[in-house]
């Protein structure tokens, strides 16, 4: 029998950070038979990577409360984003060998699917009217032994850069020579953003939580990224500006500053609030500049990658694996080691400040 530690979401956490042990525990009591667990016309997957993701946080809400994606239940296992191996398949098309990359249970060893008839779904066929995450599953890595390592699929070819890319592609309309601010240009998406609007031509500001983080961003292209923590948002669009574009992960203050900072008929494209994931509403940054919404004409669009899934993802895939592989798109990932260590790395991913440079992900096996 083999260990198969799995990453269970044990306790709501309100509007605060979650806790390791508390909401989000390591079940280290169960086994597998690698050789003779039944796999009723399954596979059996190994888990290679995982992804933590803003996402995560979202599902561990009340389910009272409304939002754009179904909620965790108490007591199961955390169902993300991960890339998996086939160790054992009774599936036709799926084989010994197989990369796969999506939403599975967060454990070591699976017996899949998890959710049947989900297995290389057709992006075309996501609803996002009925949006439930567990229902995205998993898909063959189309280039295993190709010109990326696999943590490539939870970065640019994962949920950060498809996000990234379907947002500019269907909203930013961005043209040579206008300004784009990005907020936390260095997360996942924001690291896309700003090279996808850089191949587009544009001036590219960016804020960052670190002195580490601005420099990778720099080594990304961007023209101007400053430190929120150092050098208010307000006071870097004043210095910088003006935009025409703002791309939004963060909301709250960066909002109310690209507000200000936008040119008339200009656009915002909300993306992501991760600056109040983790903050009771009676506390949350209230705009002060949601007046120049009227006064300046701006289009204010906010999206799920689903939105705009159908119409933009054979492009995504046919451009974005050839601008990698002629080092037009780059990405850089976080590593933490260890299955053991996946709780604590969805905290960090949720805590600015903690988090080393590049897409965070948690390497399980090699
Ligand atoms: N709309 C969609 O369909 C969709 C899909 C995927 C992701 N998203 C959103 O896109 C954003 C980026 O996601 P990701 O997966 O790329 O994230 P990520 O790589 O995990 O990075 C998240 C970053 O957020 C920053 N952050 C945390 N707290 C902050 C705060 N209070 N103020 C400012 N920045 C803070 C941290 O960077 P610093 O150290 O620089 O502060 C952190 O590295 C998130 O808001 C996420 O919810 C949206």
């Amino acid at each position: 029998m083999t260990s198969n530690p799995r990453v269970v979401f044990a306790k709501r956490p309100g509007d605060a950070l979650p806790v390791v042990g508390e909401h989000i525990i390591l079940d280290t009591s169960r086994t597998i038979d690698l050789d003779k667990v039944p796999l009723n016309g399954g596979f059996l997957t190994k888990t290679l990577i995982l992804s933590p993701e803003p996402a995560i946080r979202e599902r561990m809400r009340d389910p009272s409360i409304t939002s754009y994606s179904t909620t965790y239940t108490v007591g199961a296992p955390i169902v993300a984003f991960a890339v998996v191996l086939v160790l054992r398949s009774e599936k036709e098309g799926i084989n010994v060998g197989d990369y796969m990359y999506g939403q599975t249970i967060w454990e070591a060893y699976t017996v899949q699917p998890y959710i049947e008839g989900r297995i290389n779904y057709k992006p075309e066929d996501w609803a996002p009217d009925t949006f439930d995450m567990d229902s995205l599953a998993l898909r063959t890595v189309p280039n295993p032994n190709g010109l990326y390592p696999l943590s490539r699929y939870t970065s640019l070819l994962g949920t950060p850069g498809l996000t990234a890319f379907v947002g500019f592609e269907g909203i930013v309309e961005g043209k040579e020579g206008q300004t784009i601010f990005v907020s936390s240009g260095g997360s996942g998406v924001g690291a896309m953003v700003v090279q996808l609007s850089k191949l587009k031509g544009m001036k590219v500001i960016a804020s960052v939580g670190s002195d580490a983080k601005a420099e990778y961003v720099r080594r990304l292209g961007a023209d101007v990224v400053f430190n929120y923590k150092k050098q208010s948002y307000e006071s870097a669009l004043a210095q910088h500006g003006p935009i025409n574009v703002y791309w939004d992960n963060v909301g709250g203050e960066s909002l109310d500053a690209a507000l200000e900072a936008l040119v008339p008929l200009g656009r915002a494209v909300i993306c992501g609030v991760v600056s109040s994931d983790n903050v009771p509403p009676a506390e949350r940054y209230r705009l002060k500049n949601s007046h120049l919404i009227m006064k300046k004409r701006l289009t204010l669009r906010g999206f799920i990658v689903p939105d705009l899934i159908p119409q933009f993802i054979g492009k995504f895939m046919t451009e974005v694996p050839a601008l990698m592989a002629t080092g037009k798109l780059k990405s850089e990932e976080a590593i933490t080691q260890g299955f053991e260590n996946a709780p604590q790395a969805i905290v960090n991913m949720l805590s600015s400040g903690h988090n080393a440079v590049g897409k965070p992900v948690v390497v399980v096996a090699e």
